[in-house]
């Protein structure tokens, strides 16, 4: 009898920690991946038709003497609350933005950069500044300016006191992996495959600096590792403490 039951333990042990190692790994990667933080408001929003992810484009300024000053490659979606003039309710827009439509400009001085991105009727402005004494640079300010087919009138969504893509004066700002950046209580905006340089440009990016979370990216696969390891030790442990017990006469669960 007893050997029977121990033929019926094992695999069901096998699978439990399969299961385990499938949770954790979920978990892990639920951790990094921005997690959709939906805004308290009183209606909550009518959930939205996610588009897949943005296409990559890239932008670049040029300084009076058509100079390039700045360099963007990113692909980049919008998630808009508004108040929907047909519903009257409080609706969730995540829009991307198509390169091939999209018109850019923008401006170049010593310490403040602008790129400005034109589509239809969305206007998005990306704001840089860089501090000459620590020869440091980050993204200061994004303004969206949009009018929705459905939005009662034009709507701007403003913060000048962001501190986003920190870098080093000469080299870009990368972040490969999808990130949300948090605007106002009614606009973020998700940024894909990123790399800017907004100061020192010359000719080419600069060496890249990357995002956190490229950098935490590099943590999964070794701590994904080291779990699978310690749970197939307690596997090959349970297996053998239970093929003891068995012996013994137990009868495992
Ligand atoms: C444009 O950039 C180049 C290279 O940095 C510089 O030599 C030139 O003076 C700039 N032009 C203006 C009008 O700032
Ligand atoms: C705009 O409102 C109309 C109803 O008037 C609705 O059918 C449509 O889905 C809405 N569009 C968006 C983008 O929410
Ligand atoms: C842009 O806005 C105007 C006026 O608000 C509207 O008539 C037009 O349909 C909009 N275009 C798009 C592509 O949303
Ligand atoms: C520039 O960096 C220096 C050194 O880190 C710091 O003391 C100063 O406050 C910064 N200036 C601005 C305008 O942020
Ligand atoms: C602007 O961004 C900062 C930093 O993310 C945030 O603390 C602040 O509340 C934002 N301001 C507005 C008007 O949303
Ligand atoms: C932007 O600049 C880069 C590097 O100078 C160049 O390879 C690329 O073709 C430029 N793109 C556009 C759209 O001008």
């Amino acid at each position: 009898m007893s050997p029977i039951i121990r033929k019926q333990n094992t695999p069901s042990g096998a699978i439990f920690s399969l299961l385990l190692a499938l949770s954790i790994h979920q978990t892990l990667t639920a951790d990094v991946t921005p997690s959709v933080v939906t805004p308290e408001t009183n209606s909550p929003p009518a959930s939205p038709a996610t588009p897949g992810p943005p296409e990559k484009g890239t932008y670049n300024v040029t300084n009076a003497t058509d100079v390039v000053c700045l360099l963007a490659r990113m692909g980049l979606q919008l998630k808009i609350n508004f108040i929907s003039s047909s519903s009257g309710k409080t609706v969730q827009e995540v829009l991307n933005l198509h390169p091939s439509l999209v018109k850019s400009s923008g401006s170049c001085d010593p310490d403040s950069a602008t790129l400005i991105l034109t589509e239809d009727n969305i206007t998005l402005t990306f704001s840089f500044s860089l501090n000459s004494t620590s020869d440091k640079y980050h993204l200061s300010g994004l303004e969206l300016s949009a009018a929705l087919p459905n939005m009662t009138k034009r709507t701007v969504f403003r913060n000048t006191t962001l501190n986003y893509m920190v870098g080093t004066l000469g080299h870009s700002y990368m972040c490969q992996k999808e990130k949300s950046l948090s605007v106002t209580q009614d606009f973020s905006l998700n940024t894909f495959q990123l790399q800017v340089q907004p100061f020192g440009v010359n000719g080419d990016f600069g060496a890249a600096e990357e995002c956190d979370l490229d950098e935490d990216d590099m943590l999964i696969p070794i701590i994904v590792g080291a779990a699978l390891a310690v749970l197939v030790l307690i596997v090959i442990l349970a297996y053998l403490i239970g093929r003891n017990r068995s012996h013994a006469g137990y009868q495992t669960i």
